[in-house]
Formats: structure tokens, C-alpha cells, sequence
């Protein structure tokens, strides 16, 4: 078991090296190399993060493999090769991919991602669960990220691997993602191990802020002090970069990011029309039943006084309604 284990990561290893090598040295990874470029990924990033080509090929990992004698089974089960099905054999999983190896706790290479060159589903493709990966446990880049974690007490977690790798540049060492699933309490009791404050720095398109809306109270359960890094409509921390620059990504979204009650209230403000009066009655109730959850009188008054000025409420009325709220809280 321990001496399966141990061969599944030095094939992951081996692996994870040999697709660096095709895409850096090879003809065939010059498409690959040229849509990472057309990214603005630099070679440094390539560099730091191992990424890699998957050729086209189904069995340029298989015939490498099993000339280094690698069980074929056993690399099934550790997610690298697929059993054919009609049990002739196996093939590669990722093809044609730009690969990106996942590390554990320790540094050991565990799986890989595969991104698409262009469009197409699934845009990427994970390793499956296995002996060494699973995915609610899992961050990508945490083991890079864990001396500036522990300087810093803080995490930004993001939502892609494009997005951890192009922040790493503009300055963010400590930041992970999940991979391809949602963040999970067992996520969250990893981090509280390690850090004291989460920043959520998710896409800022409906799906990603929806995200952060399910996140903030699975970080809150574990004791870690949560805030929000917002970008604009639609953009996420890569696009963000690209467009901007790092300077700009770390002055407006990083450096400031919002409390989770402000957060709430932006993304509640959303989902009403507020010329309306019927949708800015609404707004304003719904504001104060977000207020009512903060357990610091100072704190309420803080975003109530916010509300009353904005909206040219008295505050006397407002701080009723907080009242009638919180007395349903208990
Ligand atoms: P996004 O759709 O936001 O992709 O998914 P992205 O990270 O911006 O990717 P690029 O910039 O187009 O290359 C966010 C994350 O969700 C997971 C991946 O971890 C991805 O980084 N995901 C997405 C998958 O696992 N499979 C998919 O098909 C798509
Ligand atoms: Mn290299
Ligand atoms: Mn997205
Ligand atoms: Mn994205
Ligand atoms: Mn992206």
C-alpha cells in the first residue's frame, strides 16, 4: 500500500517532467507554448509552476511508463492512464492538454489539470479521486503558498489555476484555489490550521459570486476572519491582470477588500431594482435583516447609518427593524 503509493507519485513525478519538457523543447508543444504566450503567461510562471504539454497522441504516457517498468493497473488507479474498454489495454488521459501538475501538502506531485487549447468541453479535465488526490481536501499551489501563509496569517483563495498563477506574479504568494469542486468544510479546517483571515478573490461573473456568498460562512464556522476581493462585472483575477496589470490588481481588488456584511449588501442590492419603490423597500429590509446577524451593536450601527444616509431613511426606523430582526435570530 505505502510502496503503491510511493510509485503512483514518482510516476506523477516523472511525468509531470516529461510534459514540461514537450512543451518547452519539442515542435509538438510550440502550439501550446504559443497559446500560453498568447495568455501572457511568461516562461517563468511555466517555470515555477511546472506546466506542461500533453501530445495528442493516446499513448505517449503509456509506452513511457511501461518502458519504466510502472505497473499498468496500478497507474490506472492512480489517475494517469484510462483501462480501454474492451480491456485490450490503456490509453493516456490527458491529451492535447496544457498540464498543470498538482502538489500535496508536501511538495509530491499527486495529479495534473489539462486545459483545453481553445474552446471545448470539458475545458479542464481533473485527475479522478484516487489514493493520493481528493479534491475536498486539496488546494492548488497550497504547498508553495504555506511560508507566506504562515507570515501573513491570510489566504486569498481563487477559483481557477490561471488565477492563482498570474496573482503569484503580481505579488500573491499565498494564494490557492479548488479544483474543480466547491470550497468544503474539510477545506476550510485545513486552512484554519494555518491561517487566521481568508480573502475570497472569486470571479466576478454571477456564477463566482454566488460562490463566495456559500464560502463565507463555511470560513466563518472554522474561526477564520473573512473579507471579499471584488472585481468588476464579469472579470476574473486572470482577465483582471491582463487588462490592468499587477500594480492595479494588487491597489484595487488585493489591498482593499470589503467586509463580508459590505459584500452582502452589494450582492443583495443586486437582485433589486431600486428605482422602484417596491425594490427599494425590499432592498432596505433585506439590508437590515443582513445587519441583524452582526453580533457588534457598533458594527450595526455602522452599516445602518451607511443605509440611512443612503438612502435618506431616519435611522431611528431602521434601528427598529434591526431590533425586531435580531429578537427572530435568537
Ligand atoms: P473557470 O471557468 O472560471 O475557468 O473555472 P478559468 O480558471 O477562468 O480558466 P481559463 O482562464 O479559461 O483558463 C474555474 C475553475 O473551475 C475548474 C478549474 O479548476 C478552473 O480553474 N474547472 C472549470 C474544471 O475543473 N473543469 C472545467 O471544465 C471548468
Ligand atoms: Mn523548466
Ligand atoms: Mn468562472
Ligand atoms: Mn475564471
Ligand atoms: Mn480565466
Amino acid at each position: 500500500e505505502v510502496a503503491a503509493r510511493e510509485k503512483v507519485i514518482e510516476a506523477h513525478e516523472l511525468t509531470a517532467k516529461l510534459y514540461h519538457y514537450l512543451l518547452m523543447n519539442t515542435t509538438h508543444g510550440q502550439p501550446a507554448l504559443e497559446y500560453l504566450r498568447s495568455r501572457g503567461v511568461t516562461d517563468k510562471q511555466i517555470d515555477h509552476f511546472m506546466i506542461g504539454y500533453a501530445p495528442p497522441e493516446w499513448d505517449t504516457l503509456v509506452r513511457f511508463l511501461l518502458k519504466r517498468e510502472f505497473d499498468a493497473d496500478l497507474m490506472e488507479k492512480g489517475g494517469l492512464l484510462v483501462a480501454k474498454q474492451d480491456g485490450s489495454g490503456y490509453i493516456d488521459r490527458f491529451r492535447d492538454r496544457i498540464m498543470f501538475p498538482i502538489w500535496n501538502r508536501d511538495g509530491k506531485t499527486i495529479a495534473l489539470a489539462g486545459r483545453m487549447l481553445g474552446e471545448g468541453q470539458p475545458k479542464y479535465l481533473n485527475s479522478p479521486e484516487t489514493m493520493l488526490f481528493n479534491k475536498s481536501r486539496n488546494f492548488y499551489n497550497f504547498h508553495h503558498s504555506r511560508p507566506a501563509m504562515r507570515k501573513s496569517r491570510r489566504i486569498v483563495l481563487f477559483e481557477g489555476y490561471m488565477d492563482v498563477i498570474k496573482a503569484w506574479s503580481a505579488g500573491v504568494n499565498n494564494g490557492v484555489a479548488t479544483m474543480g469542486t466547491a470550497l468544503t468544510d474539510e477545506h476550510a479546517a485545513l486552512l484554519s490550521r494555518n491561517v487566521d483571515e481568508a480573502i475570497l478573490c472569486y470571479d466576478g461573473d454571477s456564477a463566482g459570486q454566488a460562490a463566495v456568498l456559500k464560502s463565507i460562512p463555511i470560513l466563518e464556522k472554522v474561526g477564520l476572519r473573512v473579507q471579499v476581493a471584488m472585481l468588476p462585472k464579469g472579470m476574473d483575477p486572470d482577465e483582471y491582470i491582463e487588462a490592468h496589470g499587477a500594480n492595479a490588481f494588487m491597489r484595487e481588488t488585493i489591498e482593499h477588500p470589503v467586509s463580508v456584511t459590505k459584500f452582502k449588501l452589494i450582492y443583495a442590492k443586486k437582485s433589486h431594482i431600486l428605482l422602484e419603490e417596491e425594490g427599494q423597500k425590499n432592498y432596505l429590509l433585506e439590508a437590515v435583516r443582513i445587519i441583524a446577524e452582526l453580533d457588534s451593536p457598533t458594527e450595526r450601527e455602522f452599516y445602518l447609518k451607511d443605509l440611512s444616509r443612503e438612502f435618506e431613511f431616519s435611522l431611528d426606523s431602521l434601528k427598529q427593524d434591526c431590533f425586531q430582526q435580531r429578537q427572530k435570530l435568537q
